[in-house]
């Protein structure tokens, strides 16, 4: 009896192996203050993160003393350095391009700072920032030229896609601030930077999304078609033809956009067939013909993950539904170099938006109930197995709306801001129940807290030319030489609104020889859009620090198609 027992234990185990994945103990440590809110947060280079806020009497000065609301973060120092900047960047979208210029797109009009000079209106704001090479952030600055150098039309709140061609695409938005974005203030068109046509295209997809289409998700697939969910529907958009399809609506009426910000990731790509699967957590299911002061921030967001395979044979599936062991909104995603996505930040009840909701005079937050401790969802795992907080404690420190969270080169979270109101408030003030949080923290894995050995990345070329070979000098330790190795090229992404626009991982084919690993490039601009990208070495779940390198021949955009056409079942 008692054999048999051990003996179905013994499968049981066996079977559960086939799965096995480290369990990594992940720790906040708290170091620094941001002095301005990231309400966007971008990994740009080994050292260095940018901060994208808004004009309203943030501690960081200007060498001159005026306020900032920009930032270069200092991964070494835990300091910010001020960066000037003449239009408002706040609720910006944006993205690397091909030549590895980082674009912030769109922001708002106002300045809520008495006494101090305004920022130009941001909402036709094109931000060029970048390349920046030294590891200080010396004499890297943010260019702009706003009489010349400007979007079409006025956005707040639009989505920043690189494209297969290397360049921006801008994603709708709204013309004000705002909870909801109906008809009379939707900006619900396309646009490109560099431009494509002369007059914004409009979306009849973005038009049947309002109100709830602010930040629409956005994904170029290995076809290069873009995917797109906003509110409760989903599409596919054809930017060679500027045509619309139709796919699966989101099931059990969950909306995922902004102000129902569920966050929405597309999980690893993988040779051969790079197929693409996307992930939409949490959101809210409340309906959106109710008016925001009809709403509380203690209505339940959903528990909703769910996830969809886009191919015929996936389409035709149609979404998958997973439950989250917690209900989530306003959470950030952050996919990780093994493929695994880190869910983090955010509230369990609520919305996103200023507060507007009936009872948000008593916080003065959309939001409550903040979701302190991060879920991690893990790909490989069969469904029903995939969510774990097991190694993940939980922050002491409240993330509503206006924060974000984003993996740095070193391989740490960085988790920052949060300000759910229109001011800065101070601790303490009676009636806030979030006070705008300048506390930055870095969610760590046990390797790197404990200096454990890890694979490293000795020299890595900085150019990687579509489906062409390299060869790098790594050190993998010899106890991790026994589990899964993977190779990740990643775009780390643009945080902001529970989205990490342009986050993609794609799993590079290699062969590891002595302490030289070979790797094959993405085969075309398809499968990864041309421009920067970190790669990673992960063994046994480990993961190296990345290293960041130009993927395609770097050139201005629009770039013409690179590499080889591969076959691929992504519609
Ligand atoms: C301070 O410097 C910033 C950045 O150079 C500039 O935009 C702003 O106008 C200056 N403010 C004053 C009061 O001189
Ligand atoms: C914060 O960073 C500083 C500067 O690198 C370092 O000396 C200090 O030990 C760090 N504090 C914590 C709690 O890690
Ligand atoms: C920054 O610019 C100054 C002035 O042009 C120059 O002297 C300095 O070497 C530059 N620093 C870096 C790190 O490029
Ligand atoms: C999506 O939401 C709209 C209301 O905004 C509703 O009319 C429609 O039935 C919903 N569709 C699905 C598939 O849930
Ligand atoms: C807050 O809003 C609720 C719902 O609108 C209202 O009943 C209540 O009186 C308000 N409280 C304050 C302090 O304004
Ligand atoms: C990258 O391309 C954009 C669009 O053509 C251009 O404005 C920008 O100056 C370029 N960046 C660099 C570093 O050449």
């Amino acid at each position: 009896m008692l054999e048999l027992f051990s003996l179905a234990l013994s499968i049981l185990l066996c079977l559960l192996g086939a799965f096995a994945e480290r369990t990594i103990q992940w720790t906040f440590i708290q170091n620094g203050t941001s002095g301005v809110i990231p309400v966007e947060l971008i990994t740009i280079s080994p050292t260095l993160m940018l901060l994208y806020d808004r004009a309203d009497g943030n501690p960081l000065l200007l060498p001159n003393g005026t306020r900032a609301w920009a930032a270069l973060w200092n991964l070494e120092t835990h300091t910010s350095t001020p960066l000037d900047t003449i239009t408002d960047t706040f609720c910006a979208g944006g993205a690397f391009i091909s030549n590895g210029t980082l674009v912030s797109v769109a922001g708002q009009p106002l300045s809520f700072e008495p006494g101090a000079p305004p920022p130009q209106d941001g909402r036709m704001g094109i931000r060029l920032f970048g390349p920046c090479v030294s590891p200080t952030g010396e004499n890297c600055t943010v260019f702009e030229d706003p009489a010349n150098i400007h979007l079409k039309v006025v956005r707040w709140y639009p989505t920043g896609l690189r494209l297969a061609d290397g360049s921006l695409m801008v994603i709708g938005g709204s013309t004000t601030d705002t909870f909801y974005n109906p008809a009379s203030i939707a900006q619900s068109n396309f646009e490109f930077f560099p431009s494509k046509d002369a007059n914004p295209r409009p979306s009849q997809f973005l038009v049947d999304a309002e109100p709830v289409n602010m930040f629409p998700r956005s994904f170029v697939l290995p076809s290069g078609r873009i995917f797109m969910v906003a509110n409760n529907i989903s599409q596919l958009y054809d930017v060679e033809t500027n045509t619309e399809t139709r796919l699966p609506p989101l099931p059990n009426g969950v909306r995922v956009a902004n102000p129902f910000d569920g966050t929405v990731q597309l999980l690893p790509l993988s040779p051969p067939l790079y197929e693409p699967t996307v992930l939409a957590c949490g959101g809210s299911a409340s309906n959106d013909a109710i008016p925001a002061i009809d709403f509380s921030n203690l209505d339940p967001a959903t528990n909703q993950c769910s996830r969809i395979t886009l191919t015929p044979a996936g389409i035709a599936a149609g979404w998958e539904v997973e439950r989250m062991p917690e209900t989530r909104i306003l959470t950030q995603s952050v996919i990780l170099p093994n493929g695994d996505v880190l869910l983090i930040n955010g509230a369990h009840t609520g919305y996103s938006g200023y507060p507007s909701v009936g009872n948000a005079n008593l916080t003065s937050s959309n939001s409550a109930n903040p979701a302190m401790r991060p879920l991690l969802y893990r790909t490989s795992f069969p469904a029903g197995q995939r969510f774990t907080q097991d190694g993940l404690s939980a922050s002491t420190i409240p993330r509503m709306y206006h924060s974000s969270a984003s993996i740095t080169a070193k391989g740490v979270i960085m988790v920052a801001g949060s300000n759910p109101q229109p001011e800065v408030v101070a601790p303490g003030t009676p009636g806030f129940a979030f006070p705008t949080e300048f506390r930055v923290e870095y969610l760590t894995p046990d390797f790197i807290l404990n200096n454990a050995p890890r694979p490293v990345i000795e020299n890595a070329p900085k150019q990687l030319l579509f489906n062409q070979q390299a060869t790098l000098k790594v050190t993998v330790p010899p106890s991790l030489l026994q589990g899964t190795m993977q190779v990740s090229l990643m775009d780390t992404g643009y945080a902001t609104h529970a989205q990490n626009s342009n986050s993609r991982v794609v799993f590079l084919e290699h062969t590891l020889e002595g302490g030289s690993l070979t790797i094959t490039a993405p085969p075309n601009n398809f499968i990864y859009p041309p421009g920067p990208a970190w790669l990673f070495v992960v063994a046994d779940g480990v993961y190296s620090e990345g290293v960041m390198l130009m993927v395609g021949d770097g050139g201005n955009p629009p770039r013409p198609n690179q590499g080889i056409e591969i076959a691929t079942n992504s519609i």
